[in-house]
């Protein structure tokens, strides 16, 4: 006989719409002018997503994968975690590589997964439910970044002895004062003693790092370019968006690969229900994404501030890549 599969799934109440139409208002009229990136994640979005991370060029999805099959093991047999919080977590599917091992080693009974992308979410929840039938599994769509990043994270049900994942990388889509809130909702969010589990993009050869963000096929194009017809669709706005170019730059500065879209053309854009009208000179751009590549030391460093001791990591060959495992401290700084 089978286990009936023990699913639930929690929709935070957030406006979508108003909360899109504040972060257009504010985002296109600054100067430079940007979009965030949690727009880019609606069904097509998270198609295309899906899509890069199997793209020759794209190595962080690959090496991370590779590296929690090598230390998912030790992961389990260090946290004992009994349930898994997993932030981001798009299709889940690196996941199972840690379910596997948490479930044969220290027992675990639950999996919370959350995303903005409740397509995704729903993806990743159904094939986990069919492959680990006793495994209780909660998904939250509801956006983490809330409230700076506290109110999103409450949003999250907690259970007892959780290891809180957070892979691909995505820590580094965040500037450095949200990545600051966002370790110090993750550190209120854990007890004393329970683990956060974080995969980071280290710094390595320049070329190595672009061609990760401007493919030969055009994939992260089509996905850079998607926040436009999010924008169009759900806001009336008329970018066209066969006149933007997708732009992947390094900034050596800021240490981050930052995503733009250009306008080939001088453009007028009108927003309706953003009640906006903005115009964009030939050659003027959008920046949609900056993705932070990290030296081990000082992200550990970042991390140490926030209430987080480091208890292991684990790297590629190439050092492209890092698992860093830490431990929340008794005192919340
Ligand atoms: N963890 C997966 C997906 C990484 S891509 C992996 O490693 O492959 C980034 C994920 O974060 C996407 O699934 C996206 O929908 C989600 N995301 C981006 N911004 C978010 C936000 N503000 N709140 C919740 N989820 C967000
Ligand atoms: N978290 C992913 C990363 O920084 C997101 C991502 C990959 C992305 N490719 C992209 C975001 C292209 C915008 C554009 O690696």
């Amino acid at each position: 006989m089978t286990t009936p599969h023990r699913i639930d799934m929690h929709v935070d109440p957030i406006d979508r719409e108003s909360s899109l139409i504040a972060d257009v208002r504010g985002g296109l009229s600054a100067r430079p002018r940007w979009l965030p990136p949690k727009w880019f994640y609606d069904e097509r979005g998270s198609v295309l997503f899906d899509a890069i991370t199997e793209l020759p060029e794209y190595y962080p999805t690959r090496t991370e994968r590779h590296l929690l099959r090598t230390c998912a093991p030790e992961i389990a047999r260090i946290t004992q975690a009994r349930t898994l919080a997993e932030l981001g977590s798009g299709s889940s599917e690196k996941t199972q590589v840690l379910i596997e091992a948490l479930t044969a080693q220290s027992n675990l009974t639950t999996y919370v997964a959350q995303d903005v992308s409740e397509s995704a979410l729903l993806g990743g929840m159904t094939a986990l439910a069919d492959r680990y039938p006793g495994l209780d599994i909660h998904g939250v769509v509801s956006d983490f970044s809330a409230g700076n990043f506290r109110e999103g994270l409450r949003s999250m049900p907690h259970y007892p002895d959780t290891l809180l994942a957070f892979l691909g990388g995505t820590i580094g889509n965040l500037v450095p004062a949200e990545r600051r809130n966002f370790f110090a909702a993750m550190r209120e969010k854990l007890g004393p003693g329970e683990h956060l589990l974080i995969g980071i993009g280290l710094v390595t050869d320049e070329a190595t790092m672009l061609a990760a963000y401007d493919d030969a096929a055009g994939v992260t194009a089509e996905f850079n370019k998607n926040v436009l017809h999010v924008l169009n669709r759900e806001l009336g706005a008329n970018f066209p968006v066969q006149h933007f170019t997708h732009v992947a730059a390094w900034d050596a500065d800021n240490s981050w690969i930052e995503m733009r879209l250009r306008a080939q053309q001088a453009l007028r854009i009108v927003i309706p229900r953003a009640e906006l009208t903005i115009s964009l000179n030939a050659g003027e751009e959008v920046r949609t994404e900056i993705s932070a590549k990290f030296e081990l030391g000082a992200f550990r460093g970042e991390l140490k501030s926030a209430g987080f001791e480091e208890v292991a990591h684990w790297l590629d060959a190439d050092e492209r890549f890092a698992l860093l495992l830490a431990r929340a401290d008794r005192i919340v700084p």
